[in-house]
């Protein structure tokens, strides 16, 4: 079998050198399998990609994209609260009420391990909402939305899509409802969207019972 890091059989040395205290000098030809996953790689290949990003303690499969470990965004501060309107329903969800989510950042200057360092970066349409059904279902996404946010996952900054600025605070691959009705087509009805936003947080390793150490 190939080590799908390098392309090259797992039989052979990974061509990656042994340039750290943790590699393999002694057995270069070192294998590793996940253990969750069963996926096999070079011990050196694996652990060059993980020093190759962010170091921060988690490693995603590179096969299979389960997530070992925590891991974090590069989401900058602000706040999440949310509240409940007893008084309003989402097309969809006609039985019950609306939680209505808020995030709000300020404008702040990008750190070491952002686009571009030191430079300022806007935080542009905030504070900005996210509508979910007040039932069961739409309580399980809140937490999950709440890991994430405490994860720095929800937003990052790069550029917009929808306004082709740089350096803005941007939405990270978990969607929002950003409007209760459907103008703009960010809103309900919308059947598939409590599954959908499952399998984005799902992606990021946000989960409802962490079992995924290292
Ligand atoms: N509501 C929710 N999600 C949106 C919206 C919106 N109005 N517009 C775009 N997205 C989604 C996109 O589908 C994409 O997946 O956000 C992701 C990132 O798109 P960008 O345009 O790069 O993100 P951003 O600039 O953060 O958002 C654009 O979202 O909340 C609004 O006020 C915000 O109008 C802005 C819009
Ligand atoms: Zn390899
Ligand atoms: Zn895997």
């Amino acid at each position: 079998k190939d080590c799908c890091i390098c392309c090259d059989s797992l039989k052979n040395v990974s061509s990656f050198p042994a340039d750290d205290d943790e590699s393999c000098e002694d057995n270069p030809n070192r294998v590793i399998k996940l253990h969750k996953c069963s996926h096999v790689f070079h011990y050196n290949c694996l652990l060059a990609m993980y020093n190759s990003g962010k170091k921060e303690g988690s490693i995603q499969c590179p096969s299979c994209k389960y997530i070992y470990g925590i891991k974090y965004g590069d989401c900058p501060s602000g706040s999440m609260s949310y509240e409940i309107l007893n008084n309003c329903s989402l097309s969809g969800y006609p039985d019950c009420g609306v939680i209505k989510i808020t995030y709000d950042i300020k404008n702040g200057i990008q750190e070491s391990f952002h686009p571009n360092p030191g430079k300022q970066y806007t935080a542009t349409g905030f504070p900005r909402y996210g509508y979910l059904p007040h039932n069961l279902d739409g309580l399980k996404i809140l937490q999950l939305l709440k890991k994430a946010w405490f994860r720095r996952l929800t937003f990052t900054i790069g550029t917009s899509v929808t306004t082709g600025r740089a350096n803005v605070v941007v939405w990270n691959e978990i969607h929002h409802k950003t409007e209760m009705d459907n103008k703009s087509g960010h809103g309900y009805p919308d059947p598939e969207y409590l599954n959908n936003v499952t399998k984005e947080l799902t992606f990021h390793g946000v989960v409802e019972k962490d079992d995924n150490e290292l």
